[in-house]
C-alpha cells in the first residue's frame, strides 16, 4: 500500500488525475471503476481540464460505477447517474453507452445486481477502481457487518450513512434507505485501487482502515489485502496515522 499525503487539495487532485490519465494514455481501452461522493469531484475536474487541453481522450474507455441509490426518480439531482453525468461524463468524450451505473429503479433489483456482475465479468478486468471512504469505513455502499458480500447486491443503508449523505438532500427523510453496490469481492478484483480521503472528520477511520485489523467491521480494511493500492490523503485525513 502506497500512502501519499498532500499539503493542498490541488496537489492531491493533480496526482489522482495524472494516475488515471496516464492509465488511459497508455491503454485507451482501459476499464475504469468510478466513485461518487464529494471526494472525487476535484479529480474529475482535473481530468476534464486535461481532456479539454487535448492531453487525454476517453473515447474508448469503459466505466463501471460502484453504486446507486434505490428509488430516486430518473434524473434526480442526487442519483449517482446524474452525478456522474454532471461531474464527468457530460464534459469528456466517453460515449454514454460505455458508462455503467447500477439501475436503482429496476423492477427486479436482485436481477439488476446479477446482470451488473454479469456485465462486469464479460468486460475486461477493471484497470483502476477509484474509492472514497465512508465515516464508518464503508467503500461503495458496503456497510460494516458480520459478513460482507462478494458481488453486486442490495443494501440497507446504515442510519449514519443516511445522515452523512443528508447534506445533499433537503432533509434526511429524502435520503433513500436502500442502495445497490458492487461487493467488496468485485472491488478487490480491480488491478489497481486508488483510495482518496479528505478531512479531519475521517482521520480516525483512515487509521482503522489502513493500520487497524482487517475486519468486516471496517470494510475498507480489506483493502490491506490488495497488492496494488494507492492512498491519496490530505494532511487532515492523514492526521492520526502512525
Ligand atoms: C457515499 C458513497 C461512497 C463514498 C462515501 C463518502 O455514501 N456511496 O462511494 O465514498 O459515501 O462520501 P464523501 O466523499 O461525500 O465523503
Amino acid at each position: 500500500m502506497n500512502i501519499l499525503t498532500f499539503e493542498t487539495n490541488e496537489e492531491l487532485n493533480q496526482v489522482g488525475a495524472n494516475i488515471i490519465a496516464s492509465l488511459v494514455q497508455t491503454n485507451p481501452y482501459s476499464v475504469l471503476g468510478l466513485a461518487t461522493g464529494s471526494t472525487p469531484i476535484g479529480i474529475y475536474q482535473e481530468l476534464i481540464r486535461q481532456y479539454q487541453n487535448g492531453l487525454v481522450s476517453f473515447k474508448h474507455v469503459t466505466s463501471f460505477n460502484l453504486d446507486e441509490y434505490v428509488g430516486l426518480p430518473e434524473g434526480h439531482q442526487e442519483s449517482y447517474r446524474t452525478f456522474m453525468n454532471n461531474q464527468l461524463f457530460n464534459h469528456i468524450d466517453i460515449p454514454m453507452e460505455q458508462t455503467h451505473v447500477p439501475n436503482g429503479n429496476a423492477e427486479d433489483l436482485h436481477a439488476e445486481c446479477l446482470s451488473y456482475d454479469e456485465m462486469m465479468s464479460t468486460s475486461k478486468q477493471v484497470d483502476m477502481q477509484l474509492l472514497g471512504l465512508g465515516h464508518n469505513g464503508h467503500i461503495g455502499f458496503n456497510e460494516p457487518d458480520d459478513t460482507l458480500n462478494g458481488g453486486t447486491h442490495l443494501v440497507e443503508l446504515k442510519e449514519q450513512t443516511r445522515e452523512a449523505n443528508a447534506r445533499f438532500f433537503n432533509s434526511i427523510d429524502e435520503v433513500p434507505t436502500q442502495a445497490i453496490t458492487m461487493g467488496v469481492g468485485t472491488i478487490l478484483k480491480a488491478k489497481m485501487i486508488i483510495l482518496v480521503v479528505r478531512g479531519k472528520d475521517k482521520a480516525s477511520i483512515v487509521k482503522r482502515a489502513l493500520q487497524g485489523p482487517i475486519t468486516t467491521d471496517c470494510p475498507a480494511s480489506l483493502l490491506q489485502t490488495h497488492s496494488n493500492v494507492v492512498v491519496l490523503l490530505d494532511k487532515e485525513a492523514a492526521g492520526e496515522l502512525q
